[in-house]
């Protein structure tokens, strides 16, 4: 891709994608109510509220800006992308704003939701049969098409500004402003991309918060054994079944330095947390909350039998609507052999004790 593409045209782009920002106002922090004598307070950033519905939105916009910036997309660009998930859906919705065609390369077993999503917003679907063939194909309909490979997984941790130009990290700290823990003691992110995390951890170190970022790692995932043994090119080789999060090999984007520390979660602890987030406080999330939520309540829990008080911050990172069908679903676990009701028994207890139980 050598010729360079319309300044003006580049220059509009980029102001149509700051209007798309101006227009929007920030996403909700949430308490999570838990006893008061305990003197801990829990929030979640609902990142669900973004115009697409998900954290994934934040991302999309950073990608596209580095794209247009770096003369790398342009009036007749193909933009391609390696994505069954939010980001896809994030990104047609930007492609669309800016008249560009977008196709994304999904496994064939993507949930029909999550393609109808894609497709509303103008997307095309690009099939593969197996998920780790996603990426050369992305790179290979790129260079056929004489596109741009949006590349989520390389270019998130890049992309999105760490200092702060009101990224994620920056709009929590200013929300939490006027609360009684204004600087919180953990923030509990999980990784897909790795990017989030990367951009708390170096924003709170950046900023010399004394904050601590705890990454949560679903079954199956590559992170955790990743950061455990230092070992980068650790893989598991296994897809994760909690949407957005865990990998089967580790992504470009994830930067172990950044985090204090990671915590393996079982998909039923996550699954049973998302039906005790809609039971306590009626929103409705996806997945990756649920795994989020019992990071979150490990840390509280270890936080209340040291007599420590402060604030712990964690996502909602997307709209349970999407998961009708699965998550939320009895019929649908059961076929996946999936008990949630040990950990809802687990988590009633703890919102009452604040001890939750170990592990079996
Ligand atoms: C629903 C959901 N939660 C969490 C994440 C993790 O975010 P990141 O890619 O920044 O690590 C993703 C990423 O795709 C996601 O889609």
């Amino acid at each position: 891709m050598s010729r360079l593409h319309s300044r003006s045209w580049v220059r509009e782009a980029v102001r149509i994608i700051e209007a798309d920002a101006n227009r929007s106002a920030d996403t909700h922090l949430h308490v999570f109510p838990l006893p008061a004598d305990w003197g801990i307070d829990l929030y979640l950033k609902d990142e669900s509220v973004h115009p697409t519905g998900s954290l994934k939105h934040r991302l999309a916009r950073s990608l596209f800006l580095y794209g247009l910036v770096n003369g790398q997309i342009g009036q007749d660009t193909v933009l391609v992308e390696a994505s069954s998930g939010s980001t896809a859906v994030s990104e047609a919705y930007f492609a669309r704003m800016l008249g560009l065609r977008f196709i994304t390369v999904v496994p064939r077993s993507t949930s029909p939701e999550k393609i109808a999503l894609i497709e509303f917003y103008g997307g095309e679907c690009h099939y593969v049969d197996r998920a780790p063939d996603m990426y050369p194909e992305a790179e290979r309909l790129a260079s056929e098409c004489n596109g741009h490979y949006l590349d989520q997984f390389t270019y998130a941790e890049r992309a999105t500004d760490w200092r702060g130009n009101n990224n994620i990290a920056e709009s929590v700290y200013a929300q939490m402003q006027s609360e009684r823990h204004p600087v919180p003691t953990w923030i509990v992110v999980g990784a897909g991309t790795g990017g989030t995390s990367a951009t708390f951890g170096r924003y709170v170190r950046y900023k010399r918060h004394t904050t601590k970022i705890a990454v949560v790692d679903p079954e199956n995932s590559s992170f955790y054994g990743a950061w455990e043994t230092g070992a980068l090119d650790y893989a598991t080789g296994m897809p994760s079944r909690i949407e957005g999060i865990g990998r089967p090999r580790v992504e470009p984007s994830f930067v172990p330095g950044v985090i204090d520390e990671m915590l393996q979660v079982p998909d039923a602890a996550s699954l049973a947390a998302i039906r005790v987030l809609r039971e306590r406080t009626g929103h409705w999330a996806g997945g990756s909350t649920g795994t989020n939520l019992f990071g979150a309540f490990t840390l509280i829990s270890r936080m209340v039998s040291e007599g420590q008080a402060g604030s712990v911050v964690t996502l909602l990172c997307d709209g349970g609507e999407r998961y009708a069908n699965t998550y939320y679903d009895d019929a649908w676990l059961a076929q996946k052999n999936i008990d949630i009701e040990p950990y809802l028994e687990k988590y009633r207890e703890f919102l009452v004790s604040g001890k939750l139980a170990p592990e079996a």
